[in-house]
């Protein structure tokens, strides 16, 4: 058995901790077979924020940065197990797909949204 947990974090500096409130995860836990997949939408209700980023926590591990939308424009991370798809902008849904579940899978996903500009 594999267990997902959703938590909803914010990564961005400028992010104050009111903001939080308006970042939104679903659903919260998860419980799922070993070799399917898991769904994990992400949420935000913040004006101009068009940026979600995903991480994973797993026990006795640090944090990892799984990827991030841009966007409708996914970015993911070398060697992860995960798509990343929908889109980041305010209202819009993000969603993070945890393929080939395994129980190295068992883990805190978070979801982090923030400003970026379109330039780098
Ligand atoms: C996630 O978003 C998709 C696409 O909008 C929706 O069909 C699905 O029901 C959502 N799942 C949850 C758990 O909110």
């Amino acid at each position: 058995m594999i267990v997902i947990f959703c938590l909803m974090t914010s990564v961005s500096a400028t992010l104050g901790s009111s903001l939080s409130d308006q970042v939104h995860q679903t659903p919260a836990e998860m419980f799922h077979k070993p070799g399917g997949a898991a769904l994990i939408n992400c949420s935000h209700s913040i004006e101009s924020y068009n940026q979600i980023l995903w991480y994973k926590h797993s026990n006795n591990k640090q944090m990892e940065f799984l990827g991030y939308m841009n966007i409708m424009f996914e970015t993911l991370e070398p060697g992860v197990n995960v798509k990343i798809s929908g889109n980041a902008n305010k209202d819009k849904i993000c969603t993070l797909t945890v393929e080939d579940l395994s129980v190295d899978s068992s883990a805190i996903y978070f979801c982090a949204a923030r400003y970026h500009s379109a330039s780098y």
